[in-house]
């Protein structure tokens, strides 16, 4: 049987176990897949024993991303872009290969919804980690991108990495103020303090919104917020979850699960528990 793992800290509350075990079962794969804490100070060393142990791959979630990145041998390029490694899989010579699949699990949501129209203007609040790790891949299905941040020099620097890529530029509240988008982002971290970043109550209205975290019935306090302001189009990042679990699988295993089964069985799962 594989053995694969998510690695994070905290990680307790994580569905990626209950993810992979609804993929195996639906792809009739025979897999472990079990949550392990990573330790702040011995992370490499427990991933490097994990996959001596025989381990086929690891996910491996906030805050380890970046080291995992540093772990790896080879890169897939949107990885490489990313500098940061949610996905690691064991290859037969024993290197190790990293990518990131969180940007493919985005773009397979917005399909999903049918929001992901080529050349609309996206924003995209935060220029943390979750920002970095979907780039690519965005810039890949012809988004043109505006990043907007409370930092605005981390936004500027982003913008000016992934300028090769395609169209994205980083932007002031004034400068934002003055634009109106299709679809806006939150990648920021804010949500996990049960705020979010305040906006002009005009782009709000006019368009999408989506919520890289999640939460029961879509409550998250971005899109909470933006039902208050009066936003018709708001989707949380659950469906995103399920897909960049879903492309992590296709690399270890060989098949691609169907996503929306397993979220509807995982939003199901949800609302039976609350
Ligand atoms: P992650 O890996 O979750 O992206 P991160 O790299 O620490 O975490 O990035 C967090 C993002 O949330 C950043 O864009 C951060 O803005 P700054 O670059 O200005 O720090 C944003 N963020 C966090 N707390 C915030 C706050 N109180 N107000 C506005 N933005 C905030």
């Amino acid at each position: 049987m594989n053995q694969y793992a998510v690695w994070g800290n905290p990680i307790a509350q994580s569905k990626s176990p209950r993810i992979h075990q609804l993929f195996a079962e639906q792809t009739g794969k025979k897999i472990q897949y079990v949550a392990k804490l990573g330790d702040e100070v011995t992370f490499e060393q427990q991933l490097q024993a994990f996959f001596k142990a025989g381990a086929k791959g690891a996910n491996i979630t906030a805050p380890f991303k970046e080291r995992a990145f540093m772990l790896a041998d080879e890169y897939s390029e949107g990885c490489l872009q990313a500098g940061a490694c949610n996905t690691l899989k064991r290859l037969g010579n024993g290197k190790w290969y990293g990518e990131n699949t969180d940007g493919a699990g985005l773009v397979a949501d917005l399909t999903r919804l049918n929001w992901l129209k080529a050349n609309q203007h996206v924003l995209i609040l935060g220029a943390g980690g979750a920002t970095k790790g979907v780039l690519y891949p965005l810039l890949q299905a012809n988004q043109q991108i505006t990043l907007y941040n409370r930092t605005e020099e981390r936004a500027v620097v982003l913008a000016e990495k992934f300028a090769p890529w395609g169209e994205i530029h980083s932007a002031s509240w004034n400068a934002i103020s003055k634009q109106s988008f299709d679809l806006i982002i939150n990648a920021t971290s804010l949500g996990l303090q049960g705020q979010c970043v305040e906006l002009p109550s005009s782009l709000v209205r006019e368009g999408k919104l989506y919520d890289m975290q999640y939460a029961l019935n879509q409550q998250t306090p971005f899109l909470n917020y933006g039902r208050t302001l009066g936003a018709q189009f708001c989707q949380d990042g659950l469906g995103m979850l399920v897909g960049q679990a879903a492309f992590a699988f296709q690399l270890w295993e060989g098949v691609l699960p169907d996503i929306e089964r397993v979220l509807l069985r995982v939003q199901a799962e949800m609302e039976n528990r609350a």
